[in-house]
């Protein structure tokens, strides 16, 4: 273990050092050119996603390029999402676009990273059709972007570097943070679920947790800089720890997080229902920082779905998590991921969705159509009902799943509750944005001053996702 640690910090040196030869070099084209070098950030997916883009950014200011909203940029970054098949589509949409600046500026830089292109048919075929493209790199060496940089500007033709897997993570590079006062840290990567509709397991290797006193220490020096909310980040956290030299349970570590001084709020994401274990449930009730929010995802109703899905719970083990955590923690604003038109779903397993969203009254619910992943076990299942049938379930449970959170959203109505102020509303800047411990929005008026402190605001209406209110 200790010699890994070794070859962690050797490649974080490494890479800095690369950081300050390209600074230099960098610095020197843009006095050439007589402009700051600019660089654009486009990011699609998850938490994880996000996260990692804001590493890439880390990079990319250290080494002196300047961020622009515009994607007529020097240098261009993708971060690509392949969890379902329109996050690709878009993909590719885009770069087809990207063609036309970088005929206007030969020395732009376009790079691509990320889950898709951990799959060798989309490298191929970016190899094949899209030969603009500069930097191909994957999920698992984002802390290698300066290393790629280099080589691109010392060589021609396209970068590409995947790697398949990876046991490494390489610590204490720079990130640039996207709020002052909220942050993710990463507590593990990858997954070890096989989900049978899910590509994730793919394209993010096994299962790979950060040691506790990393994160810690991560977490105090982010608090140290004015952080006081930070999201705990994992494909599935409730299995955090479990492979480490020492293991420690995600209950474990929230305790040891929750004793920060300075750390106001703590939230956790992604929770796979069948590791949510009652020393979490405990934790959760006894935490003043833990937020009153859980995403569970249930991705169906149906026990027979959810065995096709690899789930490894039933509909009613489910239910039964649900009272168990409602009963501990009464106020608990519970959201969740419904995917519709599995495979092998029928009407009758549909139906059972439905039902346990009309039982469980999710605060809120993502909802997927079924999108077929190449390479997963569901990609070789019969699809039982027809495209036009799995739209018109969509839509039905669509409109069940608003409805139950419109009513369910009323119930804060008229109460005084703490927000933490993310910054200016963005229909209508005389307002302020909160965010409750529930993960609800609140708009009131307010001074931009007060953006990243704690006000308690009276929940004055319900407008069914969001509440209107006024400091009290
Ligand atoms: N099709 C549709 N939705 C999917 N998800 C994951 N894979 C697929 C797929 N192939 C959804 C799940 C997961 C969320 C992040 O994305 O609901 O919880
Ligand atoms: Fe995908 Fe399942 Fe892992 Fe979530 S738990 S990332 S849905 S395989």
């Amino acid at each position: 273990m200790k010699a890994e640690t070794n070859i962690n910090e050797l490649e974080a040196k490494k890479q800095r050092e690369i950081m300050e030869r390209l600074k230099i070099r960098l610095s020197r084209k843009s006095e050439e050119l007589g402009r700051p070098l600019t660089y654009n950030s486009v990011c699609f997916g998850c938490q994880m996603n996000a996260k990692d883009s804001e590493k890439l950014e880390g990079i990319l200011e250290t080494i002196g390029y300047v961020k622009t909203d515009s994607e007529e940029a020097d240098f261009l970054i993708m971060n690509t999402c392949t969890v379902r098949e329109n996050a690709n589509l878009r993909v590719y949409g885009r770069l087809g676009q990207l063609k036309k600046y970088k005929k206007k500026n030969t020395d732009m830089m376009i790079a691509l990273c990320g889950c898709m292109m951990q799959e060798s048919l989309v490298v191929e075929k970016i190899k094949q059709s899209y030969r603009h493209v500069d930097i191909i790199f994957g999920t698992h060496n984002v802390f290698k972007l300066a290393e790629l940089i280099e080589k691109k500007l010392d060589s021609e033709g396209m970068v590409i570097d995947i790697w398949d897997g990876t046991t490494e993570i390489v610590e204490d590079l720079p990130s640039d943070r996207k709020y002052n006062f909220k942050c993710g840290v990463n507590i593990m990567f990858g997954c070890n679920n096989f989900c049978s509709y899910c590509i994730v397991p793919y394209v993010r290797g096994r299962e790979r947790s950060r040691k506790p006193e990393d994160i810690i220490s991560e977490i105090k020096s982010l608090v140290a800089d004015g952080v006081s909310e930070v999201m705990l980040l994992g494909q599935n956290v409730n299995s955090y720890g479990r492979n480490l030299e020492k293991p420690i349970t995600f209950a474990e570590l929230l305790e040891r997080v929750e004793q920060i001084d300075g750390l106001m709020r703590i939230r956790f994401m992604t929770s796979h229902p069948k590791d949510l274990s009652d020393e979490l449930i405990a934790v959760m009730a006894k935490s003043s920082k833990i937020c009153k929010h859980l995403h569970l995802p249930m991705q169906s109703g149906s026990t027979k779905v959810l065995s096709d899905m690899n789930r490894r719970y039933t509909k009613e083990e489910y239910l039964t998590l649900v009272d168990k955590i409602r009963k501990a923690v009464p106020d608990i604003s519970l959201t969740t991921d419904i995917i519709v038109g599995f495979p092998t779903e029928t009407e009758a397993d549909f139906e059972e969705t439905l039902d346990v969203v009309r039982r469980v009254r999710f605060d809120s619910a993502f909802t997927f159509i079924y999108s077929k992943r190449t390479g997963t076990p569901a990609a070789s299942m019969e699809a039982a009902a027809t495209e036009k049938e799995v739209k018109a379930r969509f839509d039905r449970l669509l409109n069940e799943v608003q409805d139950i959170a419109k009513e369910t959203c009323k119930r804060f109505e008229g109460s005084i509750m703490e927000v933490l102020v993310e910054g200016l509303d963005e229909q209508d800047e005389s307002l302020l944005t909160g965010r409750l411990s529930n993960n609800l929005l609140v708009h009131f008026p307010g001074e931009k001053e007060l953006v990243g402190s704690f006000q308690n605001v009276k929940l004055v209406e319900s407008k069914g996702f969001y509440y209107m209110g006024e400091i009290s």
